[in-house]
């Protein structure tokens, strides 16, 4: 066959970063289209770019100097400003905001929650979810199906169950609208606060939705109430965790409201992310047939019993390979940012008090210094994780603020992608390709269609 015809390499769809420098106005125009327009196409070349839009910002790329600002120089580069205002209505002064000793407490209550031994404890319930997911796509019949809703509702299936054991005083509806709407809100504020440009001009979204975030707050107020009157029962849920667990410094509980802002940090920083990096996966894998198959014999080969379990997943290198490829190409957390507290300088850049550092993971994670064809899919880049740069691939940050839920995240990815190839066959419907789009997460616009066939 002549060359001509043999059919292009396939590229997984990308986010186009401009070239040129874009003006304050052009930034905002882009920003209503995609938050992610706003990186630069240099942040993929570069090791820092500076900049000046209303406040100072910089973005750094470079894995010695993003070493400095998540490890190094923790206290100095707390999270910014904006990440606060935007997530302290839903989630107070929890785990994921808090700073200093106030977060230092909170992490130190909560790590043991997360061990190795509660997270297997808990696959039963991911285990459970994957298979309704089966159940439901069996429903649907044969025809082509929105993966990226699908999965969404295995996620929030998991979370909700995991933090309130599926307990009937949860209202699981009411708490999962109520998170959609919030998101949808609040995601719209853009990356423009983040660069600080001034408050005249006019933003995407601002956050309106309170009624919604008073809703889920009484939802989980009441499950809280309701587990205090339960006598000491059997099921250990997150919730159940937390109530116990204790700061081994001194000793300190959470107070129910403590408890309140911390298990929904958990449903809002974990249901969602954890979806679309299950949809991106399926968005890759049906595109990439050969690699859709071998993932599916290594899960036949390991995966014996009726449910793909805790210990199978741990036994699916290449499956993990895949989810761990699509967090690198499709980052959940695409850009997170600190606000400087000290001077300083960052491979020559003056970092001033006040200052925007963003970490833009999604730049970081297609860097052409830092991966081979970056552009492309290759679950092989993951057979040997020691080659791996460390602070060049962070789809969990890195650093003592290092995502909590994130072996958690990757046990339910797992096992759920597992279950789902192991039943079915997954081909895209041409034409249907969705965009990367940043909404506070990176989500595929347009939905994960793919036709579903019975393997
Ligand atoms: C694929 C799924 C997930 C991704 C991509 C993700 C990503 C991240 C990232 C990037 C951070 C650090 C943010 C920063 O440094 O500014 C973070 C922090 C955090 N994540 Fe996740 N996450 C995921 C799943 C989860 C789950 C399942 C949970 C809980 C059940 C969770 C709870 C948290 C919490 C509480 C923090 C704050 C930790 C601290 O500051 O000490 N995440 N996550």
């Amino acid at each position: 066959m002549p060359d001509t015809y043999r059919p292009a390499p396939f590229e997984p769809v990308k986010v186009p970063l401009h070239e040129t420098p874009l003006g304050l106005l052009q930034s905002w125009r882009a920003a209503r289209e995609n938050v992610i327009n706003l990186i630069p196409g240099a942040a993929t070349r570069d090791k820092i770019l500076s900049g000046h839009t209303g406040t100072r910002w910089h973005m750094v790329m470079d894995p010695a100097a993003l070493k400095e600002v998540l490890l190094d120089r923790l206290d100095d580069y707390p999270k910014s400003k904006v990440t606060k205002a935007l997530l302290s209505p839903a989630i107070g002064d929890s785990l994921f905001i808090a700073e200093g000793k106030q977060w230092r407490w909170q992490r130190r209550t909560a790590a043991p929650v997360f061990s190795h031994r509660n997270i297997s404890a808990l696959t039963p319930i991911m285990s459970r979810a994957a298979d309704r997911t089966v159940d439901r796509i069996a429903a649907a019949g044969p025809r082509a199906i929105d993966l990226s809703g699908e999965m969404v509702t295995t996620t929030f299936d998991v979370i909700a169950d995991v933090c309130f054991s599926g307990d009937a005083a949860f209202d699981a509806a009411s708490v999962h609208a109520a998170i959609d709407d919030y998101i949808a809100d609040a995601g719209k504020i853009s990356l423009l606060d983040v660069l600080g440009a001034p408050d005249w001009l006019p933003r995407p979204g601002r956050i309106r939705s309170t009624q919604s975030l008073n809703q889920m707050k009484r939802a989980a107020d009441t499950m809280i109430a309701a587990r205090a009157a339960r006598a000491d029962g059997e099921v250990s849920d997150l919730l159940d965790l937390l109530k116990a667990g204790e700061d081994p410094k001194s000793g300190r509980q959470m107070t129910t409201e403590e408890l309140r802002d911390n298990l929904l940090a958990f449903v809002v920083a974990g249901h969602e992310t954890t979806a679309l990096a299950l949809s991106w996966a399926l968005y890759l894998l049906a595109h990439h047939p050969d690699i859709q198959e071998q993932a599916r014999d290594e899960i036949i080969a390991t995966c014996t019993g009726d449910s793909v379990t805790g210990d199978n997943a741990a036994n699916l290198p290449l499956t993990r390979a895949i989810i761990d490829e699509a967090l690198r190409l499709y980052p959940p957390a695409a850009v997170v940012s600190r606000t400087a507290q000290k001077p300083d300088t960052l491979l020559g850049a003056d970092i001033r008090p006040g200052d925007t550092v963003m970490i833009p993971i999604y730049a970081i994670h297609r860097h052409q210094a830092l991966w081979e064809n970056p552009d492309n899919f290759d679950p092989g880049r993951f057979a040997d994780r020691k080659a791996i740069r460390r602070y060049s691939y962070l789809p969990f940050g890195d650093g003592p603020r290092i995502c909590i839920g994130a072996a958690f995240a990757l046990t339910e990815a797992v096992i759920i992608l597992a279950t789902l190839l192991r039943r079915y066959r997954f081909t895209p419907i041409k034409g249907k390709d969705p965009e990367p789009v940043m909404i506070l997460t990176l989500r595929p616009q347009g939905g994960v269609w793919l036709e579903a066939e019975r393997v």
